[in-house]
């Protein structure tokens, strides 16, 4: 089990450290310990924190029993340290090295990756002796989940509000991979495309995005510096992560185009539509008593583009299939010319669009490898370790 510190200071938003720690709790696979301020009793019960971890919460370091350091103790093997909500205070503290109580003591002495989540007044947030210590505390390593913009509980409307809660678990999570992608750049395309008949209606398919949005987290908590273009979908934007928001396919590839020479790695997992509507009418299409044809024309094949200019990037390809799978994946590498791609079978249980699994075979350019049923978030961590071995990293 990985160890998680979190440390809670004294800040309206101290609550949402309970929802951080009992969604990290739901995951089974975290210990997890807790340092509160004395500031941040003042705001939440360690009863309720003790109650989340099964075990009490370190509060100051005066109250030690047996002849253990405490905030010595806690910090080994640690696998992340994230201080939830951080006050201008902790962070002064922090950034000036002060350690005059358990919480700074023990952040002082950590040596595992650091966070700090930070929530007060926007114009706490925004003084420059606040922002000079966030500086400073970035020079020494440690990541911030900046805070959001938005109505704050003194009333204010700025930015200062603590950061989404799944986004900090989501952060801490990624905290712990090791950093093997750092200066590198990812590009992943992801979703469906849409291609407009009329100002109302469309061509799209069943694209979730789902498998993109977890490849861009994943590259992301490697270290990467990540750009995901994205057709629409429902899905929460991966926090960290460069956002293109695109609609049709030829936007999609017009964004590609511009960072194609720039990126270490290319996945290209959206579902793009291989035809638009020659045709957009300015206005909605009225019926008519007769039948509707459709002319559609062919978009570009944003993969074989970029296959066909490529130098030093890696390229991966997604392909689905519903027959002569492993063949037809087979032609497509060659065509597009592609490093590794990941094909899936339509009708195989548990593969596809919509769903939280899927089932692929990797092609490579000797080597058809099958892989086992997996999370989308399990296969994009093999992904991303096979494009890295791929190149040689
Ligand atoms: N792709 C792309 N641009 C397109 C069409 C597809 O970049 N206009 C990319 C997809 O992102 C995916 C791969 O090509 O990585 C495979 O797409 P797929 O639709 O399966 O293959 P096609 O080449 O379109 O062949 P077919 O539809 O005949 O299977």
């Amino acid at each position: 089990m990985k160890k998680i510190i979190i440390g809670v200071t004294g800040s309206i938003a101290a609550y949402k450290a309970c929802e951080v720690i009992s969604l990290l709790k739901k995951k089974n696979q975290y210990d997890i310990e807790v340092i509160m301020t004395k500031n941040a009793t003042q705001f939440v019960s360690p009863l309720t924190f003790g109650a989340l971890i099964n075990k009490p919460v370190l509060i100051d370091d005066f109250d030690e029993t047996g002849y253990q350091i405490k905030h010595i103790q806690i910090v080994k093997n640690a696998d992340c340290f994230v201080i939830v909500p951080a006050t201008a205070n902790i962070i002064a503290k922090i950034a000036n090295g002060i350690s005059d109580d358990v919480l700074t003591s023990a952040f002082l002495a950590a040596t595992c990756p650091k966070l700090i989540a930070p929530a007060m007044n926007v114009n706490m947030y925004d003084n420059l002796a606040t922002q000079r210590n966030i500086e400073r505390c970035l020079t020494y390593g440690i990541r911030f989940i900046d805070p959001a913009y938005g109505k704050l509980a003194c009333g204010d409307v700025g930015r200062g509000k603590l950061a989404d809660v799944e986004d900090i678990v989501d952060l801490i999570e990624g905290s712990m991979y090791p950093q093997s992608l750092h200066l590198r750049n990812v590009l992943i395309t992801a979703g469906p495309t849409q291609e407009a008949l009329d100002p109302v209606r469309y061509i799209t398919n069943h694209s979730s995005g789902k498998m993109g949005y977890e490849l861009a987290k994943s590259a992301r908590n490697l270290g990467a510096h990540v750009t995901l273009i994205t057709g629409p979908t429902h899905l929460k934007k991966p926090y960290g992560v460069d956002i293109i928001e695109i609609t049709s396919a030829m936007e999609m590839f017009e964004e590609t185009k511009k960072l194609v020479e720039y990126q270490d790695y290319i996945i290209m997992a959206a579902a793009v539509g291989d035809y638009r509507p020659k045709t957009k009418a300015a206005q909605k299409i009225k019926k008519a008593d007769h039948n509707f044809n459709i002319e559609l024309e062919k978009n570009l094949d944003i993969l074989n583009y970029v296959g066909n200019i490529k130098t030093h990037q890696t390229l991966c390809g997604f392909a689905m299939e519903t027959e002569n799978v492993i063949e037809n994946a087979k032609n497509k590498f060659i065509k597009k010319n592609c490093d590794l791609l990941v094909v899936n079978d339509l009708f195989e249980k548990g593969a596809g669009f919509k769903g939280d699994t899927n089932k692929v075979a990797f092609i490579t350019k000797n080597f058809v490898e099958y892989k086992d049923l997996m999370s989308k978030s399990q296969l994009a961590d093999l992904i991303i370790d096979k494009l890295r071995k791929i190149k040689g990293e």
